[in-house]
């Protein structure tokens, strides 16, 4: 974790100002002033680290099926919005390290897929960010990854993600030696504020894209935010 967490996470990579997890997206957040990105990381058919949100590709891109059953060269070959193509994970990581941004990778594996995707992700960021000043912060929604992500690569600090924080939160934080807590910013409770606080655990929050909302979370302990509206929050 870097001394100073950054307050603004550009979410999905450039918010919703460009197209979602994509190198331009992550340009943006950077020409804009952010400090740190957030961008969901998943494996293509051939194995291959990808920037994609969803399992299927209809959403975000122009093609149609799986992630995980579509070849690197069918992938690599759709729009992924404004002519953009799917970043390759390392790609986006070289990026973030030439931009000077802290990458927060979110590893989001297809259901059946977590242990695969946690051992190809976290090996290469410990490749991508050998010896590398500030490293990246890893987070899942699948503890199972975040275990992986711990034996292989102790040094890259991890963030524990839930949508609801369940109430054994903090006995997996210290089982799975996380540094930080991520949860949805409308479910978060009094009670998990109260002991990140007294704690010191830093709490980031998505996605929150309304000014006076933002506020309130900072006033009320939050440490960091995850936005789309990179134009209300120029940092
Ligand atoms: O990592 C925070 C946030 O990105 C989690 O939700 O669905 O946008 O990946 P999602
Ligand atoms: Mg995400």
């Amino acid at each position: 974790m870097p001394p100073l967490l950054p307050r603004w996470f550009a979410h999905r990579g450039g918010g919703s100002l460009a197209p979602e997890n994509t190198l331009a997206g992550i340009r943006l957040a950077a020409r804009l002033g952010f400090k740190a990105v957030e961008f969901d990381v998943m494996l293509s058919g051939d194995g291959t680290p990808v920037l994609i949100h969803d399992e299927t590709l209809e959403r975000t891109t122009n093609g149609v099926g799986h992630v995980c059953q579509t070849s690197d060269a069918e992938l690599f070959a759709l729009d992924a919005g404004g002519g953009e193509r799917l970043p390759r994970f390392d790609e986006a990581a070289r990026l973030c390290r030439q931009l000077g941004l802290l990458a927060n990778i979110e590893i989001k594996p297809a259901a059946g897929f977590e242990l695969a995707t946690a051992e190809a992700v976290v090996r290469m960021a410990a490749e991508l960010w050998r010896d590398a000043p500030l490293q990246p912060l890893l987070s899942s929604f699948s503890l199972a990854a975040l275990e992986v992500a711990g034996d292989l690569a102790p040094q890259i600090p991890r963030g524990i993600l839930y949508t609801d924080v369940p109430d054994d939160w903090l006995a997996e934080m210290h089982r799975l030696r996380a540094v930080s807590l991520h949860c949805d910013a409308d479910l978060l409770s009094e009670a998990v504020l109260a002991e990140t606080r007294a704690r010191s655990i830093p709490l980031l929050c998505y996605t929150v894209n309304v000014p006076e909302q933002a506020n309130l979370l900072f006033e009320r302990g939050v440490s960091a935010l995850f936005v789309d509206r990179l134009d209300l929050f120029c940092p």
